[in-house]
């Protein structure tokens, strides 16, 4: 298994370019089983979260043509199975999203529940009670879901908690369906919206993605599209927290600022200069950080995906910072890592209290989820010596080439096979 080596201490300085998101692209790529024609997507990132999603996609009969410019053509003329098995759902949750399409199009669909997760239970409940709402028969056997519904039929639905996917999966299923749907609480995250764009440009009618009411219009067919995919916000801000943690000074290019307000607006209390442009954000940092509070929450708050990131920022700050996590119950995995680096931290509860210590030094660590991962990487950064991060797959299910683009920055960082 792949492990990363980074000798610390290096003031990261100099560009890197941000790939599309790949929150946005997962359930995109799904919406392409709900027409016959030709969907084209820009701006793919080359993620293992993203091949796995297409060998599923392909599995159901998804004809899926990529080119090396980040471009894909996906085409659901007809599908072969109506069915996501457990070996790709395990290996990632987000498969979970090929339930509303398929029903919405097929009537009918099996989708493996995706079982435990490393940082938390992670239910499906609130997918599943939306589309009973629309009329679909339900019921689980055998690990499966197994929903049908001749055709969906548009509802209102509350959700109690606020869900990413679930908010994507049911407006999916419900752009094919008879008559409005209403998704109440809806989630508002800036993928939601993007998702909401590439839909609408297949001829799908909603109003309102991006808060927290969202209106479906169900039509009889979907068209083909090209969309681009959006910029990714959490690899965005790990960069730059990455240049703040190293007082350095960084460019990210390809973004936007305007879907990360909250990470920026820590950063400054952090002490960073950042200026932002059209498609640009700069963090210039010149001493170091000051430890800041946060509770994570869901968007337009402080966002779950960097969390651990910020926590390896408290970590070497000046002052005691608290972290207050609301969103998964067991998302500390991190920090019994960064104590292996010589972090001076406590959890109680779904809070963490960071001291922030004058240095951190170099131990081999394990990677246990895709943003712990991230957050060794930026502890690994400031800490003195080398630091080994083993299981790295994690990373790679959500970083573009991790490795390339910090070395780009002058990190001392190389993949060791
Ligand atoms: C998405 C993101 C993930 C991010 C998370 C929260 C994708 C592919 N993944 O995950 O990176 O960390 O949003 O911003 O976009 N819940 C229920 N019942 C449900 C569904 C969710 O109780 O049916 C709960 C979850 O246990 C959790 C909360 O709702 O406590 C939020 O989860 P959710 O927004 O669904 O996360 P994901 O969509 O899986």
């Amino acid at each position: 298994m792949d492990k990363l080596a980074i000798q610390g201490g290096v003031r990261l300085s100099g560009e890197v370019r941000i790939s599309g998101a790949k929150n946005a692209a997962l359930p995109i790529l799904c919406a392409g089983l709900l027409s016959a024609d030709i969907l084209r997507l820009e701006n793919l990132p080359k993620l293992k979260d993203i091949s796995t999603s297409l060998t599923l996609l392909g599995h159901i009969g998804m004809q899926v043509s990529l080119d090396d410019q980040g471009g894909v053509e996906l085409q659901a003329a007809h599908l072969d199975r109506l069915e996501a098995p457990y070996e790709l759902v395990k290996t990632m949750r987000a498969s979970i999203l090929v339930l509303g399409p398929i029903l919405a199009r097929y009537g009918e669909a099996r989708v493996s529940l995706p079982g435990g997760c490393a940082i938390g239970s992670r239910p499906v409940d609130l997918h599943i009670k939306g589309l009973q709402a629309m009329g679909a028969e339900i019921h689980i056997e055998h690990g499966y879901i197994h929903a049908k519904a001749s055709r969906l039929q548009g509802a209102r639905i509350f959700m109690d908690t606020v869900t990413v996917t679930g908010t994507e999966n049911l407006m999916m299923a419900a752009t094919l369906a008879d008559g409005m749907t209403v998704l109440e609480n809806a989630a508002r995250e800036p993928e939601v919206v993007d998702l909401a764009n590439c839909l609408i440009a297949m001829g799908a009618r909603i109003e309102g993605a991006g808060s927290d009411v969202i209106f479906i219009h169900g039509v009889d067919r979907l068209h083909g599209a090209t969309h681009k995919i959006m910029p990714d916000r959490i690899e965005t801000g790990t960069y730059l927290v990455a240049a703040a943690i190293t007082q350095g000074q960084v460019r990210v290019l390809n973004t936007r600022a305007d879907i990360i307000e909250s990470v920026l607006d820590k950063l400054r209390e952090a002490g960073a200069h950042i200026d932002v442009g059209n498609d640009w954000i700069s963090l210039e940092m010149h001493a170091r950080p000051k430890a800041v509070n946060l509770k994570t929450a869901p968007y337009p708050a402080f966002p779950t995906d960097m969390q651990a990131q910020f926590m390896a920022l408290n970590c070497i700050a000046e002052g005691v910072g608290t972290v207050t996590e609301t969103i998964f119950e067991n998302r500390f995995m991190h920090v019994q890592e960064m104590q292996r680096l010589g972090a001076d931290i406590s959890v109680e509860g779904n809070t963490a209290l960071v001291r922030g210590v004058d240095k951190l030094e170099g131990a081999v660590v394990m990677a246990t989820d895709l943003r712990a991962s991230a957050s060794l990487v930026l502890a690994a950064l400031v800490a003195e010596g080398e630091t080994i991060i083993e299981r790295i797959y994690h990373i790679d299910r959500g970083y573009e080439c991790i490795e390339e683009k910090f070395a780009q920055l002058g990190a001392r960082i190389r993949r060791v096979k």
